[in-house]
C-alpha cells in the first residue's frame, strides 16, 4: 500500500506528489498550515484546528480552497487511503499558483495539499526522562498568531537545538521573556505549584493543545496563570514542559544545560500528559467501522 498525498483534488502516490514552481507557498511562503494528530484512528481536536485554519486564512485574505465540509471529507478519504492508525495529518493552503508578483493575484484558486505521515506513539524516553531545551532570541515577525508556512526562524532555532543536543529551542523576546518553542508552546510550574504559560497574543501561536491543557487544568482544579515568564524564572521552576499536537505534553528537564528541579519529569506534567491521553482516547474515530 503506497503512501498517498492529496494535491488540489487528486490523490497521488506520495513520492510523485508535487506542486507547481510558481505556487506562492514556494515563492513567497504565502500560505498557512495545520497539523492534526491522528491518534489510534481518531483525529484529535479537528474542529479547533479547522477553526484556526479559518482564522489564519481570514487574517491573510486567502480564500478557502474548498468548503470546510469538503475539506473534512477529503481529510477522511486521505486517512482511509493511507491506512495508518497513528500519524500526523498535514494540511497546507497557499494563495495558489500565479506568475511571480508580490501583490495578490486575481482569479487564482487557493491551493490545497495534504499529507499523512505515520509516526510512532509518544516515545517512552521522552516521558521518562524529559527533553532538553535551549533558549535563543525570537527573530520572528509580529504576527506569530497566524500559522503561516514562513518558518525560517523556527527552522534555524530547531537546527540550533539539534546541534546542541537539545530537542527544542525556546525563543525569548527582547526583554528576556520566553515566547514559545519553535514548534510548541512553553510552560512552567512555579515553586508554589502554579501552572504558567504566556498569554495568547500576536507574539505566539494559540496552540490547540495549549487550549486543551488549559481546559484540563481547570477540570483538575490547578492554579493557572496566563502571564509571561522569563528564562531565569524557567531555570528555577519546579517543572517545565512543552505542548504541541505531535507530542502533547512533553516534560522539559534541562534548559541551557541547567537541570530543572531534580532533573526528572514533574508530577504535574506527567499528570497532564495522562489526562490529555484520556482526552484523546475519547475523541471520535475518523472513519466509521465496517
Ligand atoms: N507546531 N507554537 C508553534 C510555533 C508551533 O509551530 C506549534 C505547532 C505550536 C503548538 O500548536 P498546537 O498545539 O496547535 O500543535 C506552538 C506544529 C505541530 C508543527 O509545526 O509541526
Amino acid at each position: 500500500m503506497p503512501r498517498v498525498a492529496y494535491v488540489n483534488g487528486r490523490y497521488i502516490e506520495h513520492r510523485r506528489a508535487a506542486v507547481h514552481v510558481e505556487d506562492r507557498g514556494y515563492q513567497f511562503a504565502d500560505g498557512v498550515y495545520e497539523v492534526i494528530h491522528l491518534y489510534r484512528g481518531r483525529l484529535i481536536d479537528e474542529a479547533p484546528h479547522l477553526d484556526r485554519l479559518d482564522r489564519s486564512l481570514g487574517e491573510l485574505g486567502i480564500a478557502w480552497p474548498v468548503s470546510r465540509a469538503a475539506l473534512a471529507l477529503a481529510m477522511r478519504e486521505l486517512v482511509r487511503r493511507n491506512r495508518y492508525a497513528t500519524a500526523l495529518l498535514y494540511i497546507q493552503v497557499t494563495r495558489g499558483v500565479a506568475p511571480r508578483d508580490h501583490k495578490f493575484p486575481t482569479d487564482t484558486r487557493s491551493a490545497l495539499v495534504m499529507t499523512v505521515r505515520p509516526i510512532s506513539e509518544f516515545p517512552a524516553e521522552m516521558r521518562d526522562e524529559g527533553i532538553k531545551v535551549i533558549t535563543i532570541d525570537d527573530l520572528r515577525w509580529a504576527r506569530c498568531d497566524i500559522k503561516t508556512v514562513a518558518l525560517l526562524p523556527n527552522v534555524l532555532g530547531k537546527q540550533a537545538a539539534a546541534e546542541s543536543g537539545a530537542y527544542e529551542a525556546w525563543m525569548c523576546d527582547t526583554d528576556g521573556f520566553v515566547t514559545e518553542g519553535t514548534s510548541s508552546n512553553a510552560w512552567i510550574v512555579t515553586a508554589d505549584g502554579t501552572l504558567v504559560t504566556r498569554p495568547a497574543g500576536p507574539d505566539i501561536l494559540r496552540g490547540i493543545t495549549r487550549q486543551a491543557i488549559i481546559r484540563i487544568a481547570g477540570d483538575m482544579g490547578l492554579t493557572f496563570e496566563e502571564r509571561k515568564f522569563s528564562r531565569e524564572e524557567a531555570l528555577e521552576a519546579r517543572e517545565a514542559f512543552l505542548s504541541n499536537s505531535s507530542h502533547f505534553v512533553t516534560p522539559v528537564t534541562s534548559i541551557d544545560d541547567t537541570v530543572i528541579a531534580n532533573g526528572n519529569p514533574g508530577s504535574l506534567s506527567t499528570a497532564l500528559h495522562g489526562r490529555y491521553t484520556e482526552f484523546m482516547d475519547s475523541a471520535p474515530l475518523a472513519l466509521s467501522r465496517g
